[in-house]
């Protein structure tokens, strides 16, 4: 290889590398110290002295862009420069430098071709648009597409002025309007990319397309529709529509990309990207992207472990109880891991029942085309069922999602640990009962550890891992390790009723009760929550949850802590009427073919509710809010959860807590800690002393501090 020495002004470790082969240069792509190749400043500019270099090499005639890092082209800009940036005229600097590198390297006089192997998002698809041609390998990790607007921004390295010229307009809002990337496969068909081939022949292949010259036109803009501007505005104002319809507004970035589009389809990608650089400035300051770019990082910090202990391979996986958690968590294990599941129930009817919920996920996948029926037998041939403990003595980790109650948890994990292996997990899926509780009989409590799923499994990302007091290091790094490979979000938790999730959510929902109870309209108490932000409302999710299993945690939770979680009538009631919520068809909404449809009028007279009306949609958010902000502010105290931000990692992640206002306690800060002390009190002697202000939350708003300062990682 001859090296980058070639090119000027380069010293020391550097990110490009050339390897010339003739008349062919190779740049290869590999950020020193960094497991994926991302877009800084410093590294743009490394780049633009490379393009210079090539722009004045008349001996090189065709370069391939390609990476060394495995799994991974490119991922982006460097989102840490975002965090940097203050003011507009920064962050336009910022964009500006991108867009005149990308310009170089499209204005070259070589061929060139992105030889694309692994993850290609954001600044890197915009690389890959840049250049003449893009081959993509069909390997397992390739994927390309911008996801700009999930940090609530927009492409504006060209991206959204050149991609609907390249795969036509509908296809382009679908990818930068919802943050998609499509597989090699899809990519192709799209027209994104020009061939998928092997990984083995990606550069061969690379280099014969370089062979092609430069290329002249073949973008799919079918301009004789998308270049009629009624077509057009047709097509931009369904898109605005959707937006508004999916984000209520929430979320400026979409709507301010829609408008781009529409400007660069008329003006041309130069004026295009000139108001791509102005508006997409603009918004990295906004509150919203500068959120979303804090979960951003609230979840890369997620993946890093605190724990040092050495998780354990975990090669077999025995579900306890084959119910709606327990077939859920089988499906999910063999679909993500190589691990063979051994599910157990008392009732084979029940194994039939387990088996049943994880085919149904998969055939939903056959539907989709993402799977092969092939496919999901193999995989459905490796779960088995038992009403026995044979096969449990090889699993390596057992989670336990049998019924809520301690005594039957503790039976299970006694008889678990009559056969298992040394070193074996007992991972309960519990949702409120203390980890110590259950382990309070256990011969090897040490192994014993909460793994907290959310319903349904195979769609909710959040996995609260539990230590319970005598829970080993081992324990729970190698759950941790699991439920990551399961593609989950981990948070780590200390044991105590309800935990995190759990425990905020029930004041919140008591709360609606509450307000319920006091004649507001159901669908005004959903509303009222789904226009703050949250992606149901309380009404919805009781039924979702089931109403019955809603009796069990609030009465858990009562029984743990008394009058603060004090509970409405509403779900006894409903109970006691036979309403389960949605999987009967039964509860607050009526249902058509397990579809939720209106709210059920015959529910008031149930509660004994005679004239319902409207809420007043003000009151309801706050009562809702800051009840929650409450009671977290009682579990960062308990350290029950180490961070502010694990807690809204946590609520985002295991409720959908509206990402764009960056989690409960972001939210909490942004009130300030006075502005909440003051409302709790005053509805604390106005509608209940439920809502008296915790003494840690009293403290902090004492002293005007921040969650996010107080309850930070030293
Ligand atoms: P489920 O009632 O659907 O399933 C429980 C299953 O356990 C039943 O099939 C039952 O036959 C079986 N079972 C009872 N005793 C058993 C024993 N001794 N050995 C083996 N199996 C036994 O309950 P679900 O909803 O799946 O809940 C299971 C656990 O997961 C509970 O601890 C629950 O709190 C927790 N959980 C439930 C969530 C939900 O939304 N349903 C969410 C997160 C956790």
């Amino acid at each position: 290889m001859s090296s980058v020495a070639e090119a000027p002004s380069q010293t020391a470790a550097r990110a490009f590398q050339i390897e010339r082969q003739g008349e062919l240069a190779i740049l290869w792509f590999d950020l020193p110290g960094e497991k994926v190749n991302k877009f800084s400043s410093a590294v743009l500019r490394e780049l633009s002295a490379v393009l210079d270099h090539f722009a004045s090499t008349s001996d090189v005639k065709k370069i391939i862009i390609a990476s060394r890092k495995p799994g991974i082209y490119i991922a982006g800009a460097d989102v840490t420069e975002f965090t940097t940036v203050s003011g507009v005229e920064q962050a336009k600097s910022y964009v500006t430098l991108g867009q005149e590198v990308f310009t170089k390297l499209a204005k070259l006089p070589q061929t060139t071709v992105a030889a694309i192997d692994g993850a290609c998002l954001g600044g890197g698809c915009e690389l890959a648009l840049s250049c003449d041609w893009r081959i993509m390998a069909d390997s397992p990790r390739s994927q390309i597409g911008l996801p700009e607007v999930k940090l609530g921004i927009f492409p504006a390295w060209g991206g959204t002025s050149k991609l609907p010229r390249l795969i036509g307009l509908p296809a382009a809002l679908d990818i930068i309007l919802n943050g998609k990337t499509l597989d090699a496969r899809k990519a192709k068909n799209a027209g994104l990319v020009d061939d998928v081939v092997e990984p083995g022949i990606l550069i061969e292949v690379a280099k014969k397309t370089a062979d092609r010259g430069k290329r002249k036109g073949g973008g799919r803009t079918k301009f004789y529709i998308e270049g009629n501007p009624l077509a057009r505005k047709f097509i931009f104002g369904k898109a605005r529509k959707a937006v508004l319809a999916q984000t209520r507004g929430h979320y400026p970035a979409p709507l301010r990309a829609i408008e781009v589009m529409a400007y660069a389809m008329s003006a041309g990608v130069e004026r295009g990207m000139a108001r791509e650089a102005d508006e997409a400035a603009a918004l990295v300051n906004n509150e919203v992207a500068q959120n979303l770019v804090r979960l951003f990082f609230l979840m890369e910090e997620s993946k890093k472990d605190p724990i040092t202990a050495k998780a354990r391979d975990v090669s077999t996986v025995g579900v306890l109880g084959a119910g709606v958690m327990g077939g859920g968590i089988a499906q999910i294990v063999v679909d993500k891991t190589d691990a063979d599941v051994r599910m157990r129930d008392i009732a084979m009817k029940a194994i039939g029942g387990g088996m049943k919920a994880a085919a149904k996920i998969w055939k939903k996948k056959v539907e989709r085309r993402r799977m092969t029926r092939g496919e999901m037998q193999r995989k459905l041939a490796r779960i088995t069922g038992t009403t026995d403990w044979s096969g449990f003595s090889r699993v390596d980790v057992a989670i336990e999602a049998v019924v809520e109650n301690v005594q039957i948890k503790r039976q299970v994990l006694a008889e678990f640990e009559a056969l298992a292996k040394p070193g074996a997990i007992f991972a309960t899926n519990t949702s409120t009962i203390p980890i110590t509780r259950i382990a309070a009989e256990a011969k090897r409590p040490e192994n014993v550890v909460g793994m907290h799923f959310f319903n349904p499994v195979d769609r909710m990302p959040l996995v609260e891992i539990i230590r319970g007091e005598k829970t080993s290091d081992v324990a729970m790094v190698t759950t941790a390790a699991l439920a990551r490979k399961l593609g989950k979000t981990v948070v780590y938790c200390n044991d105590g009723p309800g935990f995190v999730v759990n425990r905020i959510l029930g004041p919140y929902m008591n709360e609606s009760g509450f307000l319920l109870e006091e004649a507001n309209t159901i669908e005004s108490l959903d509303k009222a929550m789904v226009d703050f932000g949250m992606p149901m409302g309380p009404m919805a999710l009781l039924d979702e949850v089931g109403i019955d299993v809603a009796a069990k945690v609030a009465g858990i939770l009562t029984e743990a802590f008394g009058a603060r979680m004090e509970k409405s009538t509403v779900v006894e009631k409903l109970y006691a009427d036979g309403r389960l919520g949605k999987k009967n068809g039964k509860g607050l909404y009526l249902y058509a073919e397990g579809k939720r449809q209106g709210p059920d009028p015959t529910v008031y007279k149930v509660l004994g509710i005679s004239k319902p009306h409207p809420a007043d949609a003000t009151a309801v958010v706050e009562r809702m809010v800051l009840s929650m902000i409450n009671e977290a502010a009682l579990i960062l105290h308990e350290k029950i959860v180490a961070t502010a931000g694990e807690l809204d990692l946590a609520m985002i992640m295991g409720t959908g807590f509206p990402p764009f206002r960056g989690g409960l306690l972001r939210y909490a800060d942004a009130l300030g800690g006075p502005y909440i002390l003051g409302r709790l009190d005053e509805l604390s002697s106005r509608v209940s002393p439920r809502f008296r202000p915790s003494e840690p939350l009293k403290r902090l708003a004492e002293r005007d501090g921040k969650f996010y300062q107080t309850y930070a990682r030293s």
